[in-house]
């Protein structure tokens, strides 16, 4: 299963988009990452120079979205919102303005607002939404995390109904537990303010979180070997048994 189209990934840096940049650059795709950090977009197109084209830029910041439409002057097949933060690990009731809003900013309105900016470049592309279980049910202390990807889940619904894009597929992802900075993040977290942080540090010990590597299969699985009314059909679960064999089996023989 080789590729020959563009896509861009934002949160190319680390963890899932890192694996996913890496993944389809391998598999011949020409590949644009958006991140703040630049140097560790540089560490993830290394391998890769003719390939991966780093853009660094904050998707929460309209200058930041205006740079990355600057930079990518070609249509685009498939764009992953995969950039975002879990913000304050606290209750909804202590939860600083500041820090709620930078949480929006970067998981609602830089996914929204950068599709607008790409949009003449995304007629008949597949985008995809990275969600969460904690779009579907509240975790304590995780409010502005849950409510973020809530409204990003129906931000996918949203332009699924409304076909406003010309011939642009959406659809939305759930990665699992993943092995990422995000992970460590929630690590990070005192028991006091996080009720379940012990389950998190039991996954960890006990190798319970999937490998990036891992989701970055099954991304490129739904993007490229999926037809159209499947693409968008549900959201995706990396759990779903009934693509597991599918997708491990087609994906294989690759490694990022
Ligand atoms: N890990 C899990 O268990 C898990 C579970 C469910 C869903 N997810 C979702 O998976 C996605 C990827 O997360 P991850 O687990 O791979 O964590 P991660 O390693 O922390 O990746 C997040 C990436 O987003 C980038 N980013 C954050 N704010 C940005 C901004 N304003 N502009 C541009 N880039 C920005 C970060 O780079 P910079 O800091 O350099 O900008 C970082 O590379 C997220 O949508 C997350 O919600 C993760």
């Amino acid at each position: 299963m080789k590729v020959n189209s563009r896509i861009l990934i934002t949160g190319g840096g680390s963890g899932i988009g890192r694996a996913t940049a890496r993944y389809f650059a391998k598999q011949g795709a020409g590949v644009y990452i958006v991140g703040r950090r630049r140097e560790k977009l540089e560490e993830t197109a290394k391998d890769y120079k003719n390939r991966i084209t780093v853009i660094q830029a904050d998707i929460s910041d309209e200058s930041g979205r205006e740079h990355i439409a600057h930079v990518v002057d070609r249509p685009l097949q498939m764009l992953l919102h995969n950039a975002a933060i879990l913000g304050p690990i606290t209750d909804l009731t202590s939860i600083p303005e500041k820090e709620w809003q930078q949480v929006q900013n970067i998981n609602v309105n830089g996914p929204l607002f950068l599709t607008q900016a790409l949009a003449d470049r995304l007629h008949h592309a597949r985008i995809m939404h990275v969600s969460s279980g904690a779009a579907h049910y509240p975790i304590a202390s995780w409010g502005a995390y849950c409510v973020s990807k809530a409204a990003l889940f129906m931000m996918y619904r949203m332009f699924r109904e409304e076909h406003s894009l010309p011939g642009a597929l959406f659809a939305s992802l759930r990665p699992g537990i993943v092995d990422t900075e995000m992970q460590a993040h929630i690590r990070s977290g005192d028991t006091a303010r996080f009720p379940h942080l012990h389950r998190f540090h039991e996954f960890y010990k006990n190798g319970a979180l999937t490998a990036p590597e891992e989701v970055a299969r099954f991304i490129y699985w739904v993007f490229t070997a999926t037809d159209d009314a499947l693409f968008e059909a549900e959201e995706w679960d990396i759990r779903d048994e009934r693509y597991s064999r599918k997708w491990r089996a087609a994906t294989n023989e690759s490694e990022v």
